[in-house]
């Protein structure tokens, strides 16, 4: 059911409180990438443009609801100024004086930016007090923060039904949309690439893509429980040995649904985690693995999902091919990155490290939607409903 979106909803002279997604790569103060920052911006300016006051909200990191200087939004305030070239008052407490004093600071048609929501308890719990808190300076909500979609917290659920209207963003739009039409189903062939360290974080996904799906491409650290199960030489390649009989039900789900499941058919070994390691590449039933490990896809296994990516009409693709952050190792992951770029099919990426992987490859602008929303992506994908989507009404009178 399509959901009322910020264009349905009065917002001129209105407070509006928006939540965002600004969950960014801080160090040391310093923002390692601002996507999440920009993708927010359209919502924020058409806010701003039919005549509303923002109170913009976030968590940044995951500081079990106690002050953390080191998870202080105030770099982002900085960032979001600069972005929006004005001032950008800033609340130091998500709730309570603070916010009615930045609101003053900030003026009528002003940007407000709260301190890191998670700094309180009741953020996480949804405490009803405080989504009180949240929802009292503020006639209407919108929820544009796709990535935080699949936790029920207060800033993402509690606050959409103590306002007077609430509604989705420009981007919590975008994203539905795109991942939407691959349950829809998209046009075919479609092709899943998944990878990243662990089969058990994609389960879902797998058992809800496969009815959909022509072939699925498997890499990364997760291909070694399935090649384990085909009986093949892992070393000590990170298996999740209790997910063995698991991924054997899979290969007959995917026969079953007449899915082309591939698994690397060559690898990249070696014997640390570590850019000067000696490493060599080997096919992947070819015993001298000894007690190496497996940390990329090799260039035999790379031209065959090259060859499928290419033969798509959708792909969608979510967790890299090996351990692609130390350069020895990211051969397989770039080249992926480039072959999804180059298909003519509709591709989608979720998932941080592959996101980061595109931008690495200089091609996120070949590529057709690259989500801001990690784990809220796989769960979408897995079939699940995401709560702050389901907190959030439907379009022309829905609930
Ligand atoms: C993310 O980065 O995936 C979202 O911002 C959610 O963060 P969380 O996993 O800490 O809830």
């Amino acid at each position: 059911m399509p959901k009322r979106t910020i264009r349905d909803i009065e917002l001129d002279g209105r407070r509006l409180f928006v939540r965002v997604d600004f969950n960014v790569p801080l160090r040391e103060g310093v923002i390692g990438d601002d996507t999440r920052i920009r993708a927010a911006l359209p919502t924020l300016r058409l806010a701003l443009e039919r005549g509303a006051t923002l109170v913009v909200g976030s968590h940044l990191g995951r500081p079990g609801g106690a002050a953390n200087p080191a998870l202080s939004l105030l770099p982002i305030r900085e960032r979001l100024s600069e972005l929006f070239d004005r001032p950008v008052a800033f609340a130091p407490d998500a709730i309570g004086e603070p916010v009615t004093a930045a609101l003053t600071e900030a003026g009528p048609g002003g940007i407000v930016l709260l301190e890191n929501l998670r700094f309180h308890a009741g953020e996480e719990a949804n405490d009803p007090a405080f989504a009180d808190a949240l929802a009292a300076p503020c006639d209407a909500y919108v929820n544009d923060a796709f990535g935080a979609a699949h936790r029920a917290h207060a800033s993402t659920v509690g606050v959409a039904g103590r306002v007077a209207d609430a509604a989705a963003g420009l981007l919590m739009m975008d994203e539905l949309e795109h991942l939407g039409a691959l349950l829809a189903p998209p046009p075919r062939p479609f092709v899943g690439i998944l990878g990243g360290a662990k089969v058990s974080g994609k389960l879902e996904v797998i058992e809800n893509l496969l009815p959909r799906l022509d072939a699925l491409l498997v890499g990364g650290a997760m291909a070694y429980t399935f090649l384990k199960a085909g009986g093949r030489p892992v070393g000590r390649s990170l298996v999740e040995d209790d997910l063995v009989d698991t991924v054997r039900g899979l290969e007959r789900a995917a026969d079953d649904h007449g899915v082309r499941l591939e698994l690397p058919g060559d690898h990249v070994v070696t014997d640390r985690l570590d850019a000067g390691a000696s490493h060599a590449t080997i096919g992947v039933d070819d015993p001298a693995i000894g007690d190496r490990l497996g940390v990329d896809i090799g260039p035999q296994t790379v031209g065959r999902y090259r060859e499928a990516v290419a033969a798509a009409r959708t792909v969608l693709w979510n967790g890299p091919m090996g351990v692609f952050e130390i350069p020895p190792f990211a051969a397989g992951t770039l080249a992926v990155a480039r072959a999804v770029a180059d298909s003519p099919a509709t591709s989608i990426i979720g998932g941080g490290d592959s996101v980061a992987a595109v931008h690495r490859a200089g091609v996120a602008g070949r590529i057709s939607h690259v989500s801001t929303g990690g784990g809220a992506s796989l769960e979408f994908l897995g079939g699940r409903t995401l709560p702050g989507v389901a907190a959030l009404p439907d379009a022309a009178g829905g609930s």
